[in-house]
């Protein structure tokens, strides 16, 4: 049984919650671990929506375990360090829509974590930043490269380079988050949003969300014919055949994912 996180995955809906409110919820080594092992889970199961989320009142993660920090003498050891924390591109790749619901300290390894999500839900109390310079180092866990392509090169800076923290209103005005709701609201919000995606046509998501994945790595011409073929494709399904004849005959369209 795993220690440090839950996994509970009902209804077509994944939760991962990180579990050591003690700890503010820190990404230690038995943690990620354990983490690990749950994504090969619901890569397995496949729900249609997948939410990241922090136990406790206080933290959705306040980032790597400082006091498991320790200095490795060359660089052969930093990159296995390195390759241990790939929890973050296999959260990016998974292939259902991704929410983190954040509240309280979203910091560091936690920020990049909730920047691996595809949607980002806060409440009031979230308070975010990137404390790493001010540990003698910096992000290293996409924070240099997935801030500034969501929030713009600039306010990445600006958050990286001072280590200031940002409040939930303010992550709001920089993109950083979807939407901010009181604190009690958050998980009932995130819910929500994830039912509304779950009601709609499998496929449809799935590939809206490969083609705005991949569309983002090449030229736009290219990122269109990606669209092309992957929504030429959703004309043969059943569901879009399905989604037309409820249109016609007044009623809510029963999805099948085929
Ligand atoms: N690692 C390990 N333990 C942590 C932790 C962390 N990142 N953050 C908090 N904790 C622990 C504290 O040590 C404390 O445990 P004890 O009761 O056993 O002492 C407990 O969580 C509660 O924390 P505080 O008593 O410090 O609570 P506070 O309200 O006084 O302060 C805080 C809250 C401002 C978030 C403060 O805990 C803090 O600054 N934490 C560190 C945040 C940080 O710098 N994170 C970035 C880590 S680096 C990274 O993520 C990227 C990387 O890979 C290099």
């Amino acid at each position: 049984m795993p220690e440090c996180i839950e996994l509970n995955i009902e209804n077509e809906i994944a939760e991962l919650w990180l579990n050591r409110p003690n700890a503010l919820n820190a990404l230690s080594a038995q943690l990620v671990g354990e983490v690990n092992d749950a994504l090969a889970e619901v890569e397995r199961a496949r729900p249609r929506v997948f939410i990241l989320a922090g136990r406790g009142e206080r933290a959705f993660c306040a980032g790597a375990d400082i006091k498991e920090f320790k200095p490795v003498a060359t660089t052969v050891e930093a990159r296995a360090r390195h390759y241990s924390r790939n929890i973050f591109d296999r959260i990016e790749k998974l292939p259902m829509p991704t929410i983190a619901a954040v509240h309280g300290y979203t910091l560091g390894g936690g920020l990049e974590l909730a920047l691996c999500c595809d949607m980002r839900i806060a409440a009031e109390n979230a308070r975010f930043g990137f404390p790493e310079t001010g540990l003698g180092t910096f992000p290293g866990a996409g924070g240099t490269q997935r801030a500034p392509r969501l929030i713009g090169r600039s306010q990445a800076m600006w958050m990286i380079f001072t280590g200031e923290r940002l409040n939930a209103s303010d992550a709001l005005r920089m993109g950083l988050v979807n939407k901010v709701v009181s604190t009690d609201a958050l998980m009932g919000e995130v819910c929500k949003i994830a039912s509304m995606i779950s009601a709609n046509a499998p496929l449809g998501v799935q590939y809206a969300k490969e083609a705005i994945l991949r569309g983002e790595k090449v030229p736009l011409e290219e990122g269109i014919r990606i669209e092309t073929d992957l929504n030429m494709f959703m004309d043969t399904t059943d569901d879009y055949a399905e989604a037309a004849r409820a249109f016609i005959e007044k009623r809510k369209p029963v999805f099948t994912g085929r």
